[in-house]
């Protein structure tokens, strides 16, 4: 039987990548799908669901100190329910299962990475009999995200194209706890696209962790650069993807910088580490060179590309030298944006196995040091863009100014510019205004708006 939510209200806590987030939109398509009403307070909500991350420590312990503090949030006036219903889902779900609620008593179901489609029978049994329920699978047979969705913006779509990983990088959780890669059919893939654009999608990001090695599993045909044809033809306006191994970047690929009417000019290359006594470690299979040679290679087919990484500070063993590595890496490259983050002990992964004795204040001297050298690059990519005019997707307006315009660049920069006169700001989310840089920050552009938007 299929189960109804009339009446009841729903939130979702959201945390880790886009995978979750995307994950996220399912699950509010399938509960809204259901006669549940999505609310943004747990205040006001009768279930409470929580997309966990466990990719680093801190995520992790956040996680049961949310849920605890649940208990003290009374229960709307009229909810239908006696009590609230709490579940938890995403990577944490899959990772501890019945664990979970041993450790939060009053948890009512836990789910998996692999079986979102199953929440709505576990919430509603839980509703029916007030017990715990658990299903945590596996891996899936069917392609998890043949689901309804309900998306965050109405102008912009996260398109997965492979779910889990097969990388095995050694400091990470994630092929643990997402399983092994599996790739989307090509029809399937372009039939999600041709309905986006029929519904006035702007903006496309194609979603995977490795999205290079689509079609691996699919005996190597289709491959990722058809999928980047395939999707550019249904007349997608913006076209992006994350994320990319450098190990598996090919020519064809980089080659669709700059040619391929839809593919914006910016790609997130994790490079991890500049040092390769560290890159073998971390089991990356590139090293220093091959890597800066991808990215010659994509500045000869798109000069103005903006680059973004991912590196971390304080691998197992990791020495000033390498460290040092790492740096000059970041200076080499001139990254638009860096992500930086310090290791963080994964059980059950081998680099928890490894001799880690580099004292915590070293880590975080190498931490500072490397995020004052990611601000003076993302600054010195930022000045090129003085004067020239850009095409923003506007997605709403500045948090602290109702009045100031805030979008993106086809360089995935945040810009910023005054609401022009007589211009409703609501009518303006999703289009594209042309703004003309006359401010150049270390995380944002701002300028003025030049003529009429683009409709
Ligand atoms: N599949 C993507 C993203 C994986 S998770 C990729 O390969 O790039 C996002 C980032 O978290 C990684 O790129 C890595 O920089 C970081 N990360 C993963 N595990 C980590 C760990 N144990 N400690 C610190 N950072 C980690
Ligand atoms: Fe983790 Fe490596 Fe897979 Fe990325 S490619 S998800 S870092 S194992
Ligand atoms: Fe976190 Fe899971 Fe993504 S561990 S980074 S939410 S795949």
């Amino acid at each position: 039987m299929t189960p109804t939510f009339d009446r009841m209200t729903f939130c979702i806590h959201t945390f880790g990548c886009q995978m979750n987030k995307h994950d996220s939109e399912r699950i509010a398509g399938m509960l809204e799908g259901l006669g549940a009403t999505m609310v943004d307070a747990v205040e006001d909500a009768d279930i409470v669901v929580f997309m966990t991350c466990c990719v680093r420590e801190a995520a992790d312990t956040r996680l049961y100190g949310q849920v605890a503090s649940l208990k003290n949030v009374p229960l709307r006036a009229g909810s239908p329910l006696p009590k609230r219903i709490v579940a938890v889902g995403g990577c944490i779900g899959q990772r501890d299962g019945e664990k979970l609620t041993e450790q939060l008593p009053h948890l009512d179901v836990v789910f998996g990475t692999h079986n979102l489609g199953s929440l709505p029978g576990l919430l509603a049994q839980a509703v029916a009999d007030g017990a715990h329920h658990v299903e945590v699978l596996e891996s899936s047979s069917d392609f998890p995200t043949e689901l309804p969705t309900a998306r965050e913006h109405s102008w912009a779509a996260w398109l997965p194209i492979t779910v889990g990983c097969d990388n095995f990088c050694s400091y990470c959780i994630v092929p643990y706890v997402r399983g092994r890669e599996k790739s989307r059919a090509l029809e399937d893939i372009e039939r999600e696209a041709r309905g986006y654009v029929e519904a006035g999608v702007r903006e496309i990001t194609l979603l995977g962790q490795n999205v290079n090695s689509y079609g691996r599993d699919l005996y190597g045909e289709p491959r990722f650069v058809d999928v980047l044809d395939a999707v550019d033809a249904t007349g997608i306006e913006r076209l992006r993807f994350a994320t990319s191994h450098p190990k598996d970047l090919t020519d064809e690929v980089i080659a669709r910088f700059g040619s391929l009417r839809s593919l914006m000019p910016a790609l997130h290359l994790p490079a991890q580490s500049g040092s390769d006594r560290i890159l073998a470690a971390m089991n990356r299979r590139y090293t220093r060179e091959h890597y800066l040679g991808l990215i010659a290679k994509l500045r000869r087919a798109c000069p103005d590309i903006a680059l973004s990484t991912d590196l971390i500070v304080g691998f197992p063993g990791e020495t000033e030298e390498d460290f040092l590595q790492t740096l000059s890496l970041v200076r080499e490259v001139g990254y638009g944006q860096v992500f930086t983050f310090i290791y963080s002990k994964r059980e059950g992964t081998p680099a928890a196995k490894m001799a880690d004795d580099t004292p915590r204040e070293v880590i975080q001297e190498r931490f500072d040091r490397l995020v004052e050298a990611v601000q003076e690059g993302a600054w010195q990519a930022n000045q090129a863009e003085l004067g020239r005019v850009v095409p923003v997707l506007v997605e709403g307006t500045s948090k602290r100014d109702a009045a100031m315009l805030t979008g993106k660049s086809p360089k995935n920069q945040t810009v910023h510019a005054p609401l022009p006169a007589g211009l409703d700001a609501a009518g303006l989310v999703g289009t594209v205004v042309d703004v003309r840089v006359d401010e150049a920050r270390t995380w944002y552009l701002a300028g003025t708006v030049e003529g009429a938007p683009r409709p």
